[in-house]
């Protein structure tokens, strides 16, 4: 049976920060944080919207892309850090309110990598043929965990939400391979301090260990499809910094015009930040039914996950 995405939604707050917001609190540029960073504006959620508001726009999207009702769900994993609370799940949440039946819902905590361990766990399930349209979503509110204090971190995050369901697709399309890790060794350098509920990074270090797991993973998902790079359509990476990305289509070898790059308009959104970029690349019709994309994240544990898809229900 060949898994895939079914359905797609993504949906990004209205707010818009622009990098001009910092300059009047902390000693930092526009110019600074565009040349480091590559990020320019991100969007915030207001101060009621929650994780699971975000990831309800998106998952309403999905399934109406999918062409199916709520109650053909039959399992929900939402891939989140900033849940609404640390339990009940924003996956029990969704459940109720998207009028789902009563079906498996949970969390899956991987941090930026999130959304792949949710994409891949989702997998699993329909192809054991137990399940048939398992909804997974990314989604996080950063702007609740960021210590506006600390200029190094304060830049670089965003708020948003992304939704597919995955379930059986047409032959030769869907999920052709894929490869999760982790490095609890690295736990220290991304994390966060349950003293003041915000996150704490060691931007250098993160930055080091980004550039190396995301051209392998990338690379080692590439090999276990069977493709070399220039069968690759639309190369889309996590969006933390140009910087990190760039580096990462080199040592794929991927032209320019194929990496997909978000991060300019939303900043970093974690488990969102792939789907959201999708959706750009589906708006500008720059992902068409049988592309090979490859979608590759990373993020605190430290965690990485890279998977190959042919595109298409
Ligand atoms: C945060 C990041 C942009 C900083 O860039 P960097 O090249 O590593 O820079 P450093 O942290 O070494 O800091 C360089 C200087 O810039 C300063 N700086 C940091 N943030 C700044 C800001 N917003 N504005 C101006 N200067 C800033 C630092 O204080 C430091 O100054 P110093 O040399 O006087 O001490 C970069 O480390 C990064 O993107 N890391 C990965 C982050 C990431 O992807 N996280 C998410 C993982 S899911």
């Amino acid at each position: 049976m060949d898994v895939g995405i079914k359905g797609f939604g993504a949906y990004a707050p209205e707010k818009v920060v622009e990098n001009a917001y910092f300059e009047t609190f902390l000693e930092t540029s526009d110019e600074w944080i565009s040349k480091m960073t590559g990020i320019k504006q991100r969007r915030w959620a207001d101060e009621d919207e929650e994780t699971s508001d975000l990831a309800y726009q998106a998952s309403v999207r999905a399934i109406k892309d999918a062409g199916i009702e709520p109650t053909d769900i039959d399992m929900i994993i939402v891939a989140t850090s900033t849940g609404d609370f640390p339990f009940p799940t924003v996956a029990n949440i969704l459940q109720d309110r998207l009028g789902i039946g009563k079906v498996a819902s949970m969390d899956q905590l991987a941090a930026c990598s999130g959304f792949m361990y949710a994409m891949i766990n989702a997998k699993q399930f329909v192809q054991s043929g137990d399940y048939k349209n398992v909804l997974v979503v990314g989604a996080d509110k950063l702007s609740k965990i960021t210590d506006f204090t600390d200029r190094s971190t304060a830049i670089l995050f965003g708020d948003g939400a992304g939704a597919v369901v995955i379930g059986e697709v047409s032959e030769g399309r869907g999920i052709l391979s894929y490869e999760l890790g982790s490095d609890g060794s690295g736990a220290e350098y991304l994390y966060l301090n349950p003293d003041n509920g915000k996150i704490f990074m060691n931007g250098r270090e993160v930055f080091k260990f980004a550039v190396r797991i995301m051209g392998e993973a990338s690379n080692n998902a590439v090999a276990k499809a069977n493709l070399e790079p220039e069968d690759i359509d639309m190369f889309i990476p996590h969006q933390a910094n140009i910087r990190i990305m760039e580096s990462a289509r080199e040592r794929l070898g991927i032209p320019k015009e194929k990496m997909s790059v978000s991060v300019d308009k939303f900043g970093n959104t974690s488990a969102a930040s792939i789907p959201l970029s999708i959706a750009q690349e589906l708006e500008n019709d720059r992902i068409k039914d049988d592309d090979v994309l490859v979608l590759v994240g990373f993020g605190g544990g430290l965690t990485w996950g890279a998977v190959t898809i042919r595109w298409g229900k």
